[in-house]
């Protein structure tokens, strides 16, 4: 067995049921009173559901070809994740289109542009696809596990979700690249799915962005845009941090616990107590 299966395997991906209060009243701009990074959370969160069906959905397309019995467990606990956490940021986007944000309208726009992605791309570019998102969502991840006090003025709704998404990601990083490696591999195609991947999240989450503060008759302040210059690209900015990650991927044989990230998810609960109450399984 290869080092990377021993590091991946030192952990069990279970899906958890979590009890969130969506119902509760949410501030309009519920991060630091920020419109620039309140909307960029907005906006993954509009585009998570169906972005995790479609994760899903190019995984079980090869799982009848995998015989790996470890490998197996692990799809089914990725599958089970992935659909508690689409559940999970519906009910949230409800909320948030409550406060008169048109996350219906990213939803729209998503299903739109899956449905194609579906008919364009063959299955295993479909998979890089994941592969590439992935890598990008257990980088946030990351982040927001590491520097939890950047949530501390939000809703605590959100930030409950944020972090159980985040332990989750980390613990299913490397699932759909482990199906990659084995059924696909082709190194190529991973690193070039990777470039478009992100040009076109970051284009799209500018325009849900854009969207949904023109439909609020929104103009930022300059202490918000100042304060997500430092929030995305200051000394521990998000994406700064991100970026470190994405260059990694760029190797050539590179694996995602190259990246180790356990002392992360392990103990969690200990960390997050007020998060982990909510788990009713
Ligand atoms: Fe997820
Ligand atoms: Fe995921």
């Amino acid at each position: 067995m290869t080092d990377y299966k021993n590091k991946a395997q030192s952990h069990e991906i279970r899906p958890r049921r979590m009890a969130f209060d969506t119902d509760s009243p949410m501030r309009r701009y519920t991060f630091d009173n920020n419109a620039l990074i309140s909307t960029f959370f907005y906006a993954l969160s509009a585009m998570f559901p169906d972005g995790e069906r479609f994760f899903i959905h190019s995984v079980r397309n090869y799982q009848k070809d995998i015989d790996d019995p470890q490998l197996l467990a692990q799809i089914r606990g990725f599958i089970g994740q992935e659909a508690h956490h689409g559940h999970s940021h519906e009910a949230l986007n409800e909320a948030i289109q409550a406060l008169g944000f048109p996350m219906d309208e990213v939803t729209a726009h998503m299903k739109k542009r899956i449905e194609m992605l579906k008919r364009v791309f063959g299955r295993g570019r479909q998979l890089a696809l994941t592969v590439a998102m992935e890598h990008f969502t257990a980088s946030l991840a990351e982040f927001l596990l590491k520097h939890p006090q950047v949530l501390d003025d939000t809703d605590p709704t959100i930030r409950k979700m944020l972090i159980w998404h985040a332990v989750e990601e980390i613990e299913h990083k490397a699932v759909a690249f482990d199906v990659y490696r084995l059924q696909v591999g082709r190194e190529f195609m991973r690193k070039r799915v990777m470039v478009v991947a992100m040009i076109s999240l970051f284009a799209r989450i500018a325009y849900f962005q854009y969207r949904m503060l023109r439909v609020q008759r929104y103009w930022p302040s300059l202490r918000e845009w100042l304060g997500a210059w430092r929030f995305f690209w200051g000394k521990q900015g998000i994406l700064r941090e991100n970026l470190r990650s994405l260059r990694l991927f760029f190797r050539t044989g590179f694996h995602p616990w190259d990246i180790d990230q356990h002392d992360l998810i392990e103990n969690w609960q200990e960390r997050h107590p007020d998060v982990a109450a909510l788990q009713s399984n």
